[in-house]
């Protein structure tokens, strides 16, 4: 089963990125599982480059201390392939400007900004580019994702059907739970990097007064029910998720445990601190290590062009190039 994943390093790595998406990427991880810090994606919004450098090996030392092992999976950074931005450019004369402009996250983020960049719009096809170069059946990715895992899917329909059989068409893989971790603060709003609430997020590398401040402050309601039901208690709800994620239980299974949201809260965060600590030491320790984090990169870029390399050459062949 072959598997692609990326995240863009942008910012810090949350708990949505980890429930969403990197705590599915260690437990698929197999030889044929490439996953990659993609950080010409994160090029579409304003970032110094001082900081997405230093961010870029940021997100390789967490994705290494959340339990990636580079003996087994392919991990590896975006633009040291350069077949990405190639292949990217061949799918941008496949897709079309109509499909593109009706992305909802591109019209989210462009609503935000004057004068946003073309790579905002165009962004959907260079992860299609990402996915397709490997040949992924199964993409994990969190529920925000599930619009550009369509138009992937699209892109290599139409790629196949136009110049012959090169793509394969995949699926996207959704956690049981937590496919949307809602923001603390404002739990109708998923919690995202690029909308930074500084109570909202909770970082892979928060302490652990920062932890229980941010849980002890979650938004709820004031019927002091405990029950899961998204729609009429959306606060309550994602804490309940969030807690049955790192536990393995279901949410309605923890609520029941519950009678008062402080004691849910108290015990949440606890379990939280607990299943981050870890986490946190490993990453301190490969952090400091840039010289091995450099190495490590260089060689999973160098398996990841080993496949992507003959793909991008016959899909370029494909189209008469
Ligand atoms: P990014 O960097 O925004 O997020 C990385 C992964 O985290 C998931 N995620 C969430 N899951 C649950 N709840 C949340 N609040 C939450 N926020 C983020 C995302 O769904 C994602 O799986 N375009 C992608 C990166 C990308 C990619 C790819 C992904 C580029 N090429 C190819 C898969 C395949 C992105 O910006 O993810």
């Amino acid at each position: 089963m072959r598997i692609f994943s990326g995240i863009q390093p942008s910012g810090s790595m949350h708990i949505g990125n980890y429930l969403g998406a990197v705590r599915q990427w260690v437990d698929a991880q197999n030889p044929e599982a490439f996953y990659c810090i993609v950080d010409l994606h994160a090029l579409t919004l304003q970032i110094d480059p001082a900081d997405l450098r230093e961010q870029t090996l940021d997100f390789l030392a967490t994705l290494l201390a959340a339990g990636l092992d580079p003996e087994v999976c392919t991990l590896f950074i975006q633009s040291q392939v350069p077949y990405h931005a190639q292949m990217n450019w061949l799918l941008e004369c496949v897709a079309s400007y109509g499909e593109l402009s009706r992305m909802t996250q591109f019209k989210d983020k462009a609503g935000r900004q004057e004068g946003y960049r073309v790579g905002l719009l165009t962004y959907p096809v260079l992860m299609a580019a990402d996915i397709l170069l490997y040949s992924a059946d199964q993409v994990p990715v969190g529920d925000d994702q599930r619009q550009h895992l369509e138009l992937t899917r699209e892109i290599a329909e139409r790629f196949n059907h136009r110049y012959g059989e090169v793509f394969t068409v995949p699926a996207g893989v959704q956690p049981r739970a937590s496919a949307r971790v809602m923001d603390l603060q404002e739990p109708t709003r998923k919690m995202s990097k690029s909308l930074a609430s500084p109570l909202g997020l909770i970082y892979l590398n928060d302490d652990p007064s920062e932890i229980d401040k941010k849980i002890k402050k979650a938004v709820t309601d004031t019927d002091n029910e405990v029950r899961f039901d998204p729609a009429v208690k959306p606060g309550l709800s994602n804490l309940l998720e969030m807690f049955a994620s790192f536990s393995g239980e279901t949410p309605a299974t923890v609520a029941q445990r519950y009678e008062r949201y402080g004691d849910l809260k108290a015990d949440l965060s606890a379990l939280v601190i607990e299943s981050l600590t870890p986490i946190q030491q490993r990453y301190r320790e490969l952090r400091a290590d840039v010289g091995a984090l450099r190495e490590l990169a260089a060689r999973g870029a160098e398996k990841a062009a080993d496949v992507a390399g003959p793909l991008y050459q016959r899909a370029a062949a494909a189209m008469g190039l």
